[in-house]
């Protein structure tokens, strides 16, 4: 159940091989060479993860050079970007080279938007090291930093070499963000796979970070189902938008309650329940299904409501977001558990009644 499982993504003339499981950064030697790498390796590692993983940081890094990062969502910055190119031209790294991110999400975004940019494009292997990066971030491509006037403002779609999936480093992971990523699994389920969603119900109770191994078929599975989906739309121009179910209300509230208090998987799971909230007053989604959902994200340890914030800012968010796509606000609304649909014509009091619904104090109901 928990071997180390190799699924492949293909993009173009390109298979991308991706390793998950416990002990698969010891497969990628072998899966870079079956991929034809021939080239050094440069590590880039968040800080904390390379302390906490040293014996793993070195199976990647034979030579030991490493250059350690802060993985805080502060340091998703070009000045971060710009160390690793430097790093990179006093290395002596070459296109043939690769450079591996080893971190969470945020190491992910800013080395491979370095190493998409770093001599036009030299190679990427990404080393999650957070079961959101593991399941989401590492996969399909999206690389970039943030702007001050925005997230993930500026960035380029570019394919890693291999993505390798190592579950024993989930192991030193904090609850929440554990947690969080779990929110992430949930998502892929409710939209795409009704039963990747019942093995969460099944295994909710056991999936905590002492027990990460556990996780390996949930982590597989998730991988790839959204390499699937990357596969058939890379560029985000229809089916990949499912992947951004919950995401709607997620992002304005995580901007609204202001940056790390809320963790971007706890704004998924909150916006998970507005948007079954408005599918079901849109009669898309019974209410079997709607109160499923909550109970999985409940048992997950994730919250379906946060109310310390004002619903004026999330939505005066909600109408920024929705001025910045210069259209109609898009939905991904599901229409029973394991299915979703794109849809642009939620009436603007069906939100209200949502937002209304999720930013209440749960206390005083
Ligand atoms: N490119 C994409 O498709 C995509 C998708 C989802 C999210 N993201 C991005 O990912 C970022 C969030 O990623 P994240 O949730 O992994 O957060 P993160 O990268 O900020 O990591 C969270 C914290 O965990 C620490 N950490 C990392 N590995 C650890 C380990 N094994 N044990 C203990 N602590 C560890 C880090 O130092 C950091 O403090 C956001 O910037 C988001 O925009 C990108
Ligand atoms: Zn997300």
């Amino acid at each position: 159940l928990s071997a180390v499982c190799e699924q492949w993504l293909t993009i173009g003339q390109r298979r991308v091989p991706l390793i998950a499981g416990p002990g698969a950064l010891e497969q990628l030697p072998a899966a870079l060479a079956g991929a034809g790498f021939e080239g050094r390796l440069f590590v880039v590692a968040d800080s904390t993860a390379a302390d906490l993983h040293a014996e793993s940081l070195r199976s990647l890094s034979e030579s030991g050079v490493v250059l350690r990062v802060s993985g805080a969502e502060a340091d998703k910055t070009l000045d971060q970007v710009s160390r690793v190119w430097d790093w990179l031209v006093a290395q002596g790294a070459e296109r043939r080279d690769a450079v591996v991110a080893f971190g969470g999400g945020v190491v992910c975004d800013l080395v491979g938007f370095a190493a998409a940019s770093y001599l036009r494009g030299i190679g990427l292997v990404n080393a999650p090291t957070t079961l959101l990066a593991q399941v989401d971030a590492s996969v399909g491509g999206k690389t970039g930093i943030n702007h001050p006037r925005g997230k993930n403002l500026i960035g380029a779609f570019y394919q890693p070499l291999a993505v390798v999936a190592d579950t024993r480093l989930l192991g030193s992971l904090p609850r929440r963000p554990f947690a969080a990523g779990l929110a992430e699994i949930a998502k892929i389920g409710m939209v795409l796979d009704a039963n990747l969603f019942g093995t969460l119900e099944r295994s909710a109770s056991g999936l905590v970070p002492e027990a990460a191994e556990a996780l390996t078929p949930l982590v597989a599975r998730a991988i790839e189902l959204k390499a699937a989906v990357v596969e058939r739309d890379e560029r985000e121009q229809g089916e990949r938008m499912l992947l951004n179910y919950g995401h709607t209300v997620g992002h304005a509230l995580e901007a609204a309650a202001g940056y790390g208090h809320l963790l971007h998987g706890e704004a998924v799971a909150v916006g998970m329940e507005a948007a079954a909230c408005i599918a079901s007053a849109m009669r898309l989604l019974d209410q079997a299904s709607a109160d499923r959902q909550r109970a999985l994200l409940g048992a997950l340890s994730l919250p379906t409501r946060y109310a310390d914030v004002p619903i004026e800012l999330v939505r005066s968010r909600l109408t920024q977001d929705k001025k910045r796509a210069g259209q109609r606000q898009r939905w991904i609304l599901a229409e029973r558990v394991g299915a979703a649909q794109i849809r642009d014509d939620v009436p603007a009091d069906v939100v209200e009644d949502a937002l209304r619904w999720v930013t209440a104090d749960a206390r005083l109901q």
